[in-house]
């Protein structure tokens, strides 16, 4: 996608430039993470192959979670077992906001709450406003449809961070019945 995402560097990770690429490239292998000569991107007669950082290496110290590309990115990054650089020459600070949403429409499904205390050390608010999600809570009209076509939370979560088919991760807040917080 042509937003800019996030910069996820291993501070282990000596080569930090490729941490992302790895990470692109791991959402498709799925742990254990096969090897880059095998996934079907990179050249394998290409001589630097060998200087790039294998997946296995960068990401296999990392909190481990079941789907995806086997890391649990939250809790790597609460832990400091990451600290991301806040843009690519390390310049400028990240702007944190406390404040979730609860997001009721979800048929007989738990309801979601969205949390910008877990995507704001990621990404700054210009990814998802406006051109996502409306900064006014209960104005965005989302349907698990257009998540699963690459809408709305899809835009990432079918990309770059964990996937859709774990629906507990976000369903995770039960229905009361006075139907509030
Ligand atoms: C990963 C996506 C994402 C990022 C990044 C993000 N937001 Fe949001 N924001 C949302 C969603 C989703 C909603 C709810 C929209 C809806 O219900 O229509 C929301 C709603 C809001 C609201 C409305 C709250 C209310 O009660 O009406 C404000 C204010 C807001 N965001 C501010 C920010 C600011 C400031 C930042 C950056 C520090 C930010 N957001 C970053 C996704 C994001
Ligand atoms: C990345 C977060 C996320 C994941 C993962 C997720 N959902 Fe959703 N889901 C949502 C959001 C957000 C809504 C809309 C809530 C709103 O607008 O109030 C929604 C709405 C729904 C709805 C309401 C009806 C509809 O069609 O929109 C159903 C049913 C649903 N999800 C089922 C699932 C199932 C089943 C899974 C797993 C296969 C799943 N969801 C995974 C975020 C998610
Ligand atoms: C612009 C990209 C982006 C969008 C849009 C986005 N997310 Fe995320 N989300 C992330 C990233 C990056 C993470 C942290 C990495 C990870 O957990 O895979 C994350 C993490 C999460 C987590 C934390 C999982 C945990 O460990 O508990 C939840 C829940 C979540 N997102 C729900 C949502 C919901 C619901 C929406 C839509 C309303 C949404 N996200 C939209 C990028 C996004």
């Amino acid at each position: 996608m042509g937003r800019r995402v996030s910069f996820w560097t291993a501070r282990a990770g000596r080569h930090a430039a490729w941490g992302a690429l790895v990470l692109i490239a791991g959402v498709a292998v799925a742990a254990p993470w096969g090897r880059l000569e095998d996934d079907g991107i990179h050249d394998r007669n290409n001589p630097g192959l060998p200087m790039l950082q294998q997946p296995a290496d960068a990401l296999s110290p990392l909190p481990p979670a079941k789907g995806g590309n086997g890391v649990d990115w939250r809790v790597a990054l609460e832990s400091g077992a990451i600290s991301p650089r806040p843009t690519l020459d390390g310049a400028g600070s990240v702007k944190t906001l406390d404040l979730d949403i609860l997001m009721k429409r979800t048929g007989q499904m738990p309801w979601v709450r969205f949390s910008h205390a877990i995507h704001t050390p990621w990404l700054d608010c210009s990814n998802c406003h406006e051109q996502i999600f409306a900064t006014k809570a209960g104005e965005t009209p989302v349907s698990m449809a257009q998540i699963l076509e690459g809408r709305f939370c899809g835009v990432c979560h079918r990309s770059v961070a964990f996937p859709v088919t774990e629906c507990d991760r976000c369903h995770r807040e039960a229905q009361t019945a006075a139907g509030t917080k």
